[in-house]
């Protein structure tokens, strides 16, 4: 199958690309930052695996990327978008002592982006095919800790995203996704799983061995339905 993995530097978005290319299938991997790691598995699948230089917060950029990412894959089964940002600042600071640049840079990438990267790739979607969103948990209305708030603002704005592109579109299917609190550099202090078990659920998900229907549009890397 042909799918496209956004925010491929490192962290679960690494995983995903590795195990999708173990699996057999084809990927197009969009990375902030084209690293040595990136480099030598293109070069260990250069049949399979494409990796372009993405930034979600870049509309023309993407453009490209979606446009050379559909020249090398074909029409796209599926889509991952991985990329986020929790910034340092909004690890210890409240709401309202909160540096303004980082919310800015927190919404301008794990909101935006995701807007970004859907209006980019869309046009090279199948008929049917899924997007994922990757968001987080804790995102309801009345859901509201004190913890990295720019993060949990952008997040929770993020994750009504495929519910708005659900509404507006009938031939893509969108999805927020919850990846679980992973061993990375962004959840190491709260960690639960290692990202290769969520990027096996994301596997999952994308190939659709995990079945998934729009109706239940924010879930976790398992599929299970996530409250909103
Ligand atoms: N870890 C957790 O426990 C946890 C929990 C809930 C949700 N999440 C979400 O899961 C996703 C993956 O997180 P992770 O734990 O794997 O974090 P990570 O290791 O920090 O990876 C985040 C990835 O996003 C990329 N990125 C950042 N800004 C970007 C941009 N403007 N354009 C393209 N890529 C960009 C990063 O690239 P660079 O490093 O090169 O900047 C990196 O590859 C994120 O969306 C995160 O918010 C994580």
């Amino acid at each position: 199958m042909n799918f496209a993995v956004i925010g491929a530097t490192k962290g679960l978005g690494l995983c995903l690309t590795k195990q999708l290319l173990e699996a057999g299938h084809r990927v197009a991997a969009g990375a902030i930052v084209i690293s040595d790691t990136l480099t030598a598995l293109a070069a260990a699948y250069p049949e399979t695996l494409c990796v372009l230089q993405a930034d979600v917060t870049d509309e023309a950029q993407m453009q490209d990327v979606a446009k050379q990412a559909a020249a090398f894959l074909g029409e796209i089964d599926a889509l991952c978008n991985v990329a986020g940002v929790l910034l340092d600042q909004d690890r210890v600071k409240l709401l309202h002592e909160c540096d303004i640049g980082e919310l800015r840079r927190s919404l301008d990438v794990n909101t935006v982006g995701p807007v970004i990267v859907v209006k980019c790739f869309y046009p090279y979607m199948k008929k049917g095919g899924n997007v994922f969103t990757v968001t987080s948990e804790g995102v309801g209305i009345r859901s509201c800790g004190t913890w990295v708030p720019c993060y949990g603002l952008s997040k929770a704005a993020a994750t009504k995203v495929s519910g708005i592109l659900n509404a507006s579109v009938a031939d893509v299917n969108f999805f927020s996704v919850h990846p679980g609190r992973m061993n990375t550099d962004m959840g190491r202090t709260t960690a639960q799983i290692e990202p290769e078990e969520s990027a096996a659920g994301f596997c999952r998900l994308m190939t659709g061995e995990t079945p998934v229907s729009r109706e239940n549009w924010y879930i976790d890397y398992k599929g299970n339905t996530m409250d909103a």
